[in-house]
């Protein structure tokens, strides 16, 4: 069996408990620590997932010499504090999206984690997952031919408190970081992340964040995405790719399990099923293993250069909206 990697997580949230999961799903991961910012919550958490050590600071994880990975499942104001304090201590990182709040903090904790030589991903769990990576090679494969026009969304009518984090300013909320990267990430898989033209509208909410927003990329010869993402209103969330043969519908398009394909010429459509095997987040912290072992600092399916397009992508949207963070 491959050599057993250890494993923190940081912060004891929403996320954390999906990764937590999925990491006791993995033989060949140990989930030895959590650090909350509360030790009682740290205990709680670790009783959960059984979890040998818990920390009431992410300093103390941080420095626990038997950790090799620690994973960032903290609010985006927080992930460049939380991944700089990682790095720091010799550790490598799987770093929750939105990366870090805008392209400036991600291109200092890379350069930090290339001069530290340790690993440093994006947590972008859909780029990882058997039926993402399969509707890529079906769009590759030519099967629908030259795809020309994409459209995803990803709407949830979410928490309304004003101190939750997707409403709140101070912990980089809004639409866009969370889950518009979503639609973005859709149709960088598609067209890449550098189109030629970018136009885009928001609705700000009472707390001065993006509740709703509507993004139109445009890319060479006539090739556009269209996005919706919103925190205020539930949403289909699937996409539909379309090309010169073919089209492929992509029901929960941030995280899915099928896609149909349907085919002009012989009015066919094949839907194909890809089932995750525990929650969908473990091929993500499979992929990081595998890279830890073999000794990359980045991986080819989330590289830094793609983490750094989409951060320069998101901080071009939100100069349209003059959206800057309070901390910024
Ligand atoms: N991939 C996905 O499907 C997915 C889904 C949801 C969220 N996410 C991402 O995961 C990250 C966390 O989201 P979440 O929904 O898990 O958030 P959450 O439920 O609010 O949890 C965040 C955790 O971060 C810690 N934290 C540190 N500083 C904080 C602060 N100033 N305010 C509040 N909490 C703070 C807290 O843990 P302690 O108190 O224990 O320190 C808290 O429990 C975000 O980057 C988000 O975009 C990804």
């Amino acid at each position: 069996m491959a050599k057993t990697i250890n494993w923190g997580i940081i912060g004891t949230g929403w996320i954390a408990d999906k990764m937590a999961t999925a990491l006791n799903f993995l033989e060949d991961a140990n989930l030895a620590a959590v650090g909350s910012r509360t030790l009682e919550k740290a205990q709680r958490f670790a009783q959960q997932f059984q979890i040998p050590r818990a920390y009431g600071s992410y300093e103390e994880l941080a420095a626990d010499p038997d950790i090799d990975i620690i994973y960032i499942a903290t609010p985006h104001s927080e992930h460049y504090a939380n991944v700089k304090l990682c790095l720091e201590n010799g550790k490598h990182v799987l770093n929750e999206k939105a990366f870090c709040v805008n392209k400036k903090q991600a291109e200092e904790v890379i350069e930090l984690a290339r001069e530290k030589k340790l690993f440093l991903m994006e947590a972008l769990w859909t780029r990882f997952q058997p039926a993402a990576n399969a509707l890529v090679k079906t769009i590759r494969d030519g099967v629908i031919g030259d795809v020309h026009m994409l459209k995803a969304e990803l709407c949830f009518l979410l928490n309304r408190d004003k101190e939750f984090r997707l409403l709140n300013p101070n912990l980089a909320g809004g639409a866009l970081l969370d889950v518009g990267i979503y639609p973005i990430t859709m149709a960088s898989l598609v067209f890449g992340s550098r189109p030629q033209k970018v136009v885009t509208h928001a609705v700000m909410g009472e707390t001065g964040v993006d509740e709703r927003d509507c993004i139109n990329l445009f890319y060479e010869d006539g090739k556009f995405a269209s996005l919706v993402a919103a925190i205020d209103t539930e949403g289909s969330n699937t996409a539909y790719i379309y090309g010169t043969k073919g089209q492929i519908m992509v029901p929960q398009d941030w995280c899915p399990e099928s896609f149909t394909v349907k085919t002009y010429a012989d009015n066919k459509e094949t839907t194909y099923k890809l089932p995750f095997s525990c929650n969908g987040y473990e091929y993500e912290a499979a992929c990081a293993m595998d890279c830890i072992r073999e000794g990359k600092l980045e991986s080819e399916i989330m590289p830094h250069s793609t983490t750094l397009e989409i951060m320069e992508l998101l901080d071009s949207i939100r100069d349209q909206w003059g959206l800057r963070y309070p901390f910024e």
